[in-house]
This record gives C-alpha cells, sequence and structure tokens, in this order.
C-alpha cells in the first residue's frame, strides 16, 4: 500500500472510559469529545449502548451522545451488541456503529454472553435495520493475537470471523489484541492471512498496550499495508471482561510515530496532547502516552 494516508479511529471516549474506575460526569465526557472532534481525527467512537448492568460506565450513552456537538466531516460510531442498541442508538440519531464478537468463544461468553455463531445470529437485523436505514456498520474480532481465558487463538478462527462480519456488511473490520499479548511478527502474519479473504481497505487494527508492543505491533501492520488504526487518547481504558487487559496504545504516540514516518493523519499533535492531559487530570490518573509525558514534563 502506498498511500501516505492513515485515518486513525479514536476509541478514547468508548474503549477508554468503559473500563475507568472513575466515572465521569455525562458533561465531561461530553467535553472530551468536542474538544477530540477540534483535534482534525475524523473518527471519534463515542460510546457503548451496551447494557448497562454489564457496563455501567457508559449508562449515559443516550445523554452524550446527543449532547455532542458533531462536527462536519467528523463520524461518531457507537457499539452496539443487538437490536436493542442498536434501536437506542438510532433514537439519537447515530450514522455509524459497531458490531462486537471475538475469534475465541472463551471471551465471547465472558463478554457478551454468547457464542460466536449466537452473536452473529444477533446481528443479522442489525445489519438488515443498517441497510434500510442507510448506517454504517463496523465490525470487531476481538482476541485476534491471544485469549485470556483459551490461551492461544489460531489464526484461522480470525480469518473465519472477520470473514464473516465482512461478508455480513460490515464496511470495516477491525482486529483487535484485546490483552495486548500480541508481538510484531504474530501481528502480521495474522494480518496477512486475513487480508487474503478481506479486503486490506476494509481492516483496521487494534492493540492494546499491556505488555507494550502496540507500536511496534502497529509498525508491523503498516508495513503490510493497513491504514486504518485504533487508539484511544492518554492511553486509557480496556475491556471490563478481559483479566489483566490494561488500554489501547495512545493516540498521541500512534500520531507521533506516524508523523515521524511522514505519514498524514489530519490530527493536529499538539491539541490532541492537551486533550490527554486535560483528561488524565478528569481521570485523575497519569497519562499513558509517553509523548504527553515527555511534552508536559516540567
Ligand atoms: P444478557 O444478560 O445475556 O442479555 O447480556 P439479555 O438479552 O438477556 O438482557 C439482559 C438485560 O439487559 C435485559 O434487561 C435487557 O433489556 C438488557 P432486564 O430485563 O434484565 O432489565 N439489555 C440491554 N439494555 C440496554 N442496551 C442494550 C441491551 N441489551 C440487553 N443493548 C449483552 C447480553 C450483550 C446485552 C451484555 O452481555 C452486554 O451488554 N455486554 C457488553 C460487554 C461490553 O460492552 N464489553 C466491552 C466492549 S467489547 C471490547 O471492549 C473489545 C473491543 O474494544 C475490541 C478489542 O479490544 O478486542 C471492541
Ligand atoms: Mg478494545
Amino acid at each position: 500500500n502506498a498511500s501516505n494516508h492513515v485515518r486513525i479511529v479514536e476509541v478514547g471516549p468508548r474503549d477508554g472510559l468503559q473500563n475507568e474506575k472513575a466515572m465521569l460526569p455525562a458533561a465531561v465526557k461530553v467535553d472530551l469529545i468536542d474538544r477530540l472532534s477540534a483535534t482534525g481525527l475524523q473518527t471519534i467512537e463515542a460510546t457503548s449502548f451496551v447494557s448497562p448492568k454489564w457496563v455501567p460506565q457508559l449508562a449515559d450513552a443516550a445523554e452524550v451522545f446527543a449532547a455532542i456537538r458533531k462536527a462536519p466531516g467528523v463520524v461518531y460510531p457507537v457499539l452496539v451488541p443487538n437490536l436493542q442498541g442498536y434501536e437506542r442508538a438510532l433514537a439519537v440519531g447515530a450514522t455509524e456503529v459497531a458490531v462486537f464478537t471475538a475469534a475465541s468463544e472463551a471471551f465471547n461468553q465472558k463478554n457478551i454472553n454468547a457464542s460466536i455463531d449466537a452473536s452473529i445470529d444477533r446481528f443479522v437485523p442489525v445489519m438488515e435495520r443498517a441497510r434500510a436505514d442507510g448506517v454504517a456498520v463496523r465490525g470487531y474480532v476481538s482476541t485476534v493475537l491471544g485469549c485470556p481465558y483459551q490461551g492461544e487463538v489460531p489464526v484461522a478462527d480470525v480469518v473465519r470471523v472477520a470473514k464473516r462480519l465482512h461478508d455480513l456488511g460490515c464496511h470495516e473490520v477491525s482486529l483487535g489484541d484485546t490483552i495486548g499479548v500480541g508481538t510484531p511478527a504474530k501481528a502480521r502474519a495474522m494480518l496477512r492471512a486475513v487480508a487474503a479473504e478481506v479486503p486490506m481497505a476494509a481492516l483496521a487494527v487494534h492493540f492494546h498496550d499491556t505488555y507494550g508492543q502496540a507500536l511496534a505491533n502497529i509498525l508491523a501492520c503498516l508495513e503490510e499495508g493497513v491504514r486504518v488504526v485504533d487508539s484511544a487518547v492518554s492511553g486509557t481504558g480496556g475491556c471490563p471482561y478481559a483479566r489483566g487487559a490494561t488500554g489501547n496504545v495512545a493516540s498521541e504516540d500512534v500520531v507521533y510515530m506516524l508523523h515521524g514516518m511522514g505519514m498524514a493523519t489530519g490530527v493536529d499533535l499538539d491539541r490532541l496532547i492537551d486533550t490527554g492531559a486535560w483528561l488524565a487530570a478528569q481521570l485523575g490518573k497519569d497519562t499513558a502516552s509517553r509523548v504527553t509525558r515527555a511534552r508536559t514534563a516540567a
């Protein structure tokens, strides 16, 4: 892939905040998304219409989504696990949703209380409604490089699930290293195998940084041709149903690396750093972004 442009999918307001101990008020979440909208990001995953019993941190999804200032040219996808979530999202005007399943049965049971097949059965009516409503659907495959319950995850399982989501009509499939255990050669081989079945242009990578491998993995996947990268400002979050998982790779660090490589993101790094530092202060914790730490050091 010769393209020089990488689209960052900012998942901080969703993946980041779903696993933070601090419960931010809805107004602060809205402020976060509005600040992110001013950085030049094109895609900001805003929240999640899942069961509030399962993820209390995002119980205010409707209130937050309705209040954010939708900047022109920015898309604000939201997670939906089923038709009930889709209807809640549509009621507040979502134009893109994301469905999510996994390559590992054990993880899927813990995360959404369903087998992989059963979860995909739930997506079918969501896809039908979305097609009729003109709503775009993104798909996530979790545990692509390892599972906290099953351990190793065969690449063939990742390929099969990613292909099913794409065949179902997902315009983009994001491959998630949920617990951040992958290493570059494994990440590259996994992506190459998926790209044999799903066009590279329809793939995104989603690395958690639990083992400090995320940037290296992203670089390997860029070399392989991927041009969509998920990340979270300030490196917040993780999946509450993935034991031991920590935050996503920090968006600031990804943007710094890409710009350093001469690649374009359209993102204003200084504004992103300011937003990440502001978010860390709101959460009462240190930022996980190395770039922000370096730039804001006294
Ligand atoms: P369940 O308990 O099997 O569902 O949960 P149910 O259909 O039996 O419903 C139980 C109750 O939830 C009912 O309420 C439903 O109405 C309600 P009650 O009758 O008991 O009062 N309910 C809902 N409420 C609001 N919105 C909804 C909804 N659906 C049902 N959409 C379910 C199944 C899927 C709902 C649940 O397991 C769930 O919400 N799980 C979400 C877990 C989650 O959000 N995990 C994190 C996101 S995935 C992730 O982080 C990975 C990713 O980042 C990629 C990566 O890193 O790998 C994407
Ligand atoms: Mg994630």
